[in-house]
């Protein structure tokens, strides 16, 4: 069966096309067959966070039925994913067919799971990314301005039948201003899903389109996506310890 995942958000730039391409990345790993798709038509970086600028086919060729979805995608690294145009006249697009397009998808049964980055907020975008994934990944960081827009975007959902929410905390850096991760888990009815710290490493990859997978592989940040992606799967991850780490930093030098 596959699982239809919405990456969303309340406020913009708070790290959804990061934790989507790096979920899906970590997904991958667990041997996950995973397809994520660009619905960000205003500001699209899947393709470039993934480090891909050579795909000849995009989301408003299948919206436009100039392509079949099941021949839109592309694949990098053992990761397919479907690049939204960034053309600003394929913005023109109906969205709202997001739905039927991507139930087609998984009826085919040849994803474990499809991954929908979207734009932030409760527009078209991003209320068809909400009706479309059965799954939803609210991502916010522990700031009191952006968990307010996460809750905004919480009580929209309530009125959607049948959503299986959950929250990504990103960007922690454990500073004063921060409200802390226990008195958030006592605070949301809603289950966390796990949690990503702020780091200047992540900040860089995306900067450069390397996905920190492959910028800095051994970093500790990469097992704290692996250890979302076991989350989601339902499996135990234990991450190596500190001392393993600096020991295999050591030995790829
Ligand atoms: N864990 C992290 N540590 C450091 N920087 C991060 C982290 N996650 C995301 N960022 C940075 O935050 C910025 C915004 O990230 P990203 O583009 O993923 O946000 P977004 O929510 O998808 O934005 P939009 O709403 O425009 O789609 C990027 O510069 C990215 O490098
Ligand atoms: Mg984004």
């Amino acid at each position: 069966m596959t699982r239809v995942i919405g990456i969303v958000s309340g406020k913009g730039g708070i790290g959804k096309t990061t934790f989507a391409v790096n979920l899906g990345i970590a997904l991958s790993r667990f041997r996950k067959k995973v397809l994520i798709i660009d619905c960000n038509i205003t500001t699209p970086h899947v393709a470039y966070y993934l480090g891909v600028d050579n795909y000849s086919i995009n989301l408003s060729n299948v919206f436009r039925d100039e392509v079949d979805i099941k021949f839109a995608p592309t694949s990098h690294d053992g990761v397919l994913f479907i690049p939204a145009s960034e053309e600003l006249k394929d913005m023109n697009i109906e969205f709202e067919r997001l739905n039927s397009y991507i139930k087609k998808l998984s009826k085919k049964g040849n994803f474990d799971f499809i991954i929908l980055d979207s734009a932030p907020g409760l527009g078209n975008e991003a209320v068809s990314v909400l009706r479309t994934a059965e799954e939803i990944l609210l991502v916010t960081t522990p700031a009191i301005p952006n968990l307010t827009d996460m809750i905004r975007c919480a009580e929209y959902l309530s009125g959607m039948k049948d959503k299986k929410i959950k929250i990504v905390f990103n960007m922690i850096r454990k500073s004063k201003s921060e409200v802390k991760m226990k008195d958030l888990e006592s605070f949301f009815d809603v289950p966390i899903l796990g949690s990503v710290p702020f780091t200047k490493d992540v900040m860089d990859s995306t900067a450069l389109g390397i996905p920190i997978f492959d910028y800095k592989p051994k970093s500790k940040v990469c097992h704290d996506f692996m250890e979302v992606a076991a989350n989601l799967i339902g499996v135990e991850y234990k991450k190596p310890s500190k001392i393993k780490r600096f020991v295999g930093k050591l030995i790829k030098r």
